[in-house]
C-alpha cells in the first residue's frame, strides 16, 4: 500500500488536523468520557449541522448506552461573528426525555462561545441531572461567553477552520480533514 499524501483541495487552504489526528483524539475522548459516565444512559445532543461528522465518529468510540438527538439553533449576526442573538429552529423531539436525565452536547468548534451558552441554558430549563459539553475544537481567540467545556478534542488560536463537518457558506462540510480557509 502506498503512503496517503492529503493535498490540500485549493491554494488557499492549509491543513490544520489530518484525519488520523483526528480519529486518533476522538478515540481517547470517547475513553474519558465512557469512564466518566459509568454505567448511565446518556443522552448525547449534536448542534447541527457542523458536528454531524464528529458526532457520527465519537459516538462510535464510547462505550455507554446513549440515546441520541440534534438541535439546530441560528445565530444573527454578519457572516463570520454571530451577534448574541440565538434561536432554536430545531429543538429536542419531544420523546427524548431530558429531566433527570445526563445530557452530553457535542458542538462542533467554540468561537464567541454565545451558542453554546444559549443552549446549556434552555437545556438546563427541562431539569437534567446535568449538562455536559464535548466540542472538537476550541477556538480561543474570540471568546465573549465564559462556558465550561467538559471535554475538547483540540485548542486552535485563532484562524476559520473548514472540512470534516465545519463550513464556510455550506462548502467544504464534506472535506476528511481540517484546514484554515486563508483569506
Ligand atoms: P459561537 O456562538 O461564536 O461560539 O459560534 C459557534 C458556531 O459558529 C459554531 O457552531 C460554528 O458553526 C460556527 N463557527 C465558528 N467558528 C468557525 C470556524 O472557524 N469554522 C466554521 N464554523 C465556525
Ligand atoms: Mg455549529
Amino acid at each position: 500500500m502506498g503512503v496517503l499524501v492529503t493535498l490540500p483541495p485549493n491554494p488557499r487552504m492549509e491543513l490544520v488536523l489530518s484525519r488520523e489526528t483526528i480519529s486518533r483524539r476522538i478515540q481517547e475522548l470517547g475513553q474519558e468520557i465512557s469512564q466518566a459516565v459509568g454505567d448511565d444512559e446518556l443522552v448525547i445532543i449534536g448542534i447541527l449541522k457542523g458536528a454531524f461528522i464528529f458526532m457520527a465518529d465519537l459516538v462510535r468510540a464510547l462505550n455507554v448506552p446513549a440515546k441520541l438527538d440534534f438541535v439546530r439553533l441560528k445565530s444573527y449576526g454578519s457572516l463570520t461573528e454571530s451577534s448574541g442573538q440565538v434561536s432554536i429552529t430545531k429543538d429536542v423531539e419531544p420523546d427524548i426525555e431530558l429531566r433527570g436525565r445526563k445530557v452530553l452536547v457535542v458542538e462542533d468548534i467554540v468561537d464567541t462561545g454565545l451558542t453554546l451558552a444559549f443552549l446549556r441554558n434552555h437545556l438546563e430549563q427541562h431539569q437534567p441531572h446535568s449538562v455536559q459539553i464535548c466540542a472538537m475544537i476550541d477556538k480561543l481567540e474570540r471568546r465573549k461567553r465564559y462556558v465550561e467545556l467538559d471535554y475538547v478534542g483540540f485548542e486552535v488560536a485563532r484562524g476559520y477552520l473548514v472540512g470534516y463537518g465545519l463550513d464556510s457558506a455550506e462548502k467544504y462540510r464534506c472535506l476528511p480533514d481540517i484546514y484554515e480557509l486563508k483569506v
